[in-house]
């Protein structure tokens, strides 16, 4: 069923773009796709039985796509056939109801907005800190994971969900497995009651009774917190209509979704890399001595976080945590003049684009100063787009930059977190790009500094 094929597709110009099939597709989708761009080039058709897509890998032509044409599509089959979950949320909805939500969403991410938040995602990042002890061994992304869900609860629904947050994030966590077999999500409908949809049923129930919860405290006790919930509740339609229960489930959970667990995958993302690149890393602790010297960050430090921004910015080109993109066709065009018909599918990768040597010296390597002297300005847009971009760009974009940086720079002040040894830390590229099998580390108090050093410069890792 998901036999190669190599035939001419469409029929064009040149020989570029070919017939092919998805089989690899599902086991690794980083190296398939990295694959294709080292074969085809810039632009490439695939097909699975009768879906064709087509795979772009230019910053131009990227550009086209998202921004130029962007009302020629709509979100990709993998985020459609993710409804049942979403719903009408702002990821997944479109047209004009998208447009309303976004609008009314948006204020809350604002910059005057967010920098409210700042205190609360530092004193969350401490609080954590307080149940930390050097010499501990810890699984990092799951640290991470919790205090993301925190932190989004509490700024955006004022909301303390600790008591839920391991709840909440374990289900989260299943459904982002369960929908990172793309052939199952696309191919399988949900209603069906196969082992994999039941579970996704019963998760989804799991973080309903949470979130129903939270609306319906808030509605109970009329309270306006300033949050993104108030707005959303006080919100009405022109002719007076209020959001539903059903409305306000959609968004809440697509930005619990969208909004903790890919900045939780960056950050784990970074301490794995820091691990490895003590450089880097006795560049950062310089920073944030200088800078903070005995206290934690607030917003007000971070313009001077130069090389934190950085070392976040590197993490999020090497390990972008929204690795790939989607969009299908809404009518029939053509992109480097090859026809685009009504229903085909459009790919693009970060993950190839971010490591494509054209653009960035040295493509592999971690290297968080490449960014110093304005790269960003001097690359093509889409050279770097981790977080989309077009009317559908990532709205949590500064909130999600903000968050990593002061909670890198609270953490980093204090401990440093060694690798243990032997513990793979391999990428699973689900919806999102996280580690299959999170980061263990060892705790280090600061204070308590050398590590020892392996002779490469590389750090050592330690036995576990
Ligand atoms: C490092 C962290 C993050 C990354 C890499 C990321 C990446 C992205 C990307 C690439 C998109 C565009 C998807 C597309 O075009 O199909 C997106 C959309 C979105 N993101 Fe983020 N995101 C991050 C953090 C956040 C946070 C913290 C929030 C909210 C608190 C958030 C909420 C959203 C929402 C609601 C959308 C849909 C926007 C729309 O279509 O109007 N994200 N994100």
């Amino acid at each position: 069923m998901w036999r190669a094929t190599r035939k001419k597709f469409p029929p064009g110009p040149t020989e570029v773009l070919k017939r092919w099939s998805f089989g690899p597709f599902n086991n690794n989708p980083l190296e398939y796709f990295t694959g294709i761009a080292r074969e085809y080039g810039d632009i490439a058709g695939l097909r699975i039985l009768n879906f064709k897509t087509i795979f772009i890998n230019h910053p131009d032509l990227i550009e086209e796509v998202l921004v130029m044409n962007a009302r020629k599509y709509t979100k990709g089959r993998v985020l459609r056939a993710n409804r049942h979950v979403f719903g009408e949320g702002l990821l997944t909805s479109e047209g004009d109801f998208w447009l309303r939500q976004r609008r009314l969403s948006q204020p809350a991410f604002h910059r005057a907005r967010i920098a409210s938040y700042a205190a609360t995602m530092v004193e969350y990042a401490q609080r954590m800190l307080d149940g930390w002890r050097s010499g501990e061994k810890r699984d990092v992304h799951r640290e991470m994971l919790r205090l993301t869900l925190q932190i989004v609860g509490k700024t955006l629904f004022d909301a303390d969900v600790e008591r839920d947050a391991q709840g909440v994030g374990k289900s989260l966590e299943l459904l982002l497995e369960i929908g990172a077999n793309f052939r199952r999500t696309i191919f399988v409908p949900h209603w069906l009651p196969t082992p994999a949809n039941l579970q996704v049923k019963r998760e989804v129930a799991q973080i309903e009774k949470i979130i129903y919860r939270i609306i319906h405290e808030r509605r109970a006790s009329g309270r306006d917190a300033g949050d993104l919930l108030s707005m959303l509740l006080a919100a009405q339609d022109e002719d007076g209509s209020r959001m539903t229960d059903k409305q306000l489930r959609d968004e809440t959970i697509t930005l619990f979704l969208a909004g903790h667990e890919t900045t939780a995958s960056t950050l784990s993302w970074t301490w794995w890399l820091l691990a490895q690149n003590p450089i880097a890393e006795a560049k950062l602790h310089a920073e944030l001595d200088v800078v903070l010297g005995d206290r934690a960050p607030t917003i007000d430090d971070l313009p001077k976080l130069v090389y934190a921004g950085h070392v976040i910015t590197e993490s999020l080109r090497l390990y972008p945590a929204a690795w790939g993109l989607a969009r299908l066709a809404v009518e029939d065009h053509e992109i480097a003049g090859y026809p685009v018909t009504k229903g085909m599918g459009i790919t693009m990768a970060q993950w190839v684009v971010h490591r494509d040597p054209r653009w960035y010296d040295a493509p592999t390597e971690f290297r968080p100063e490449r960014w110093e002297n304005d790269l960003l300005k001097r690359l093509p847009r889409f050279a770097y787009f981790p977080f989309g971009g077009g009317p559908r760009q990532c709205v949590g974009n500064t909130f999600a930059l903000m968050e990593a940086t002061l909670i890198l720079a609270t953490i980093a002040r204090k401990f440093r977190l060694r690798l243990v040894a032997d513990h793979p830390v391999v990428p699973l590229a689900s919806i999102t790009l996280r580690p299959r099998h999170g980061v263990r580390v060892k705790l280090e108090a600061r204070e308590e500094k050398e590590a020892v050093s392996s002779p490469n410069g590389r750090q050592a890792a330690v036995a576990d």
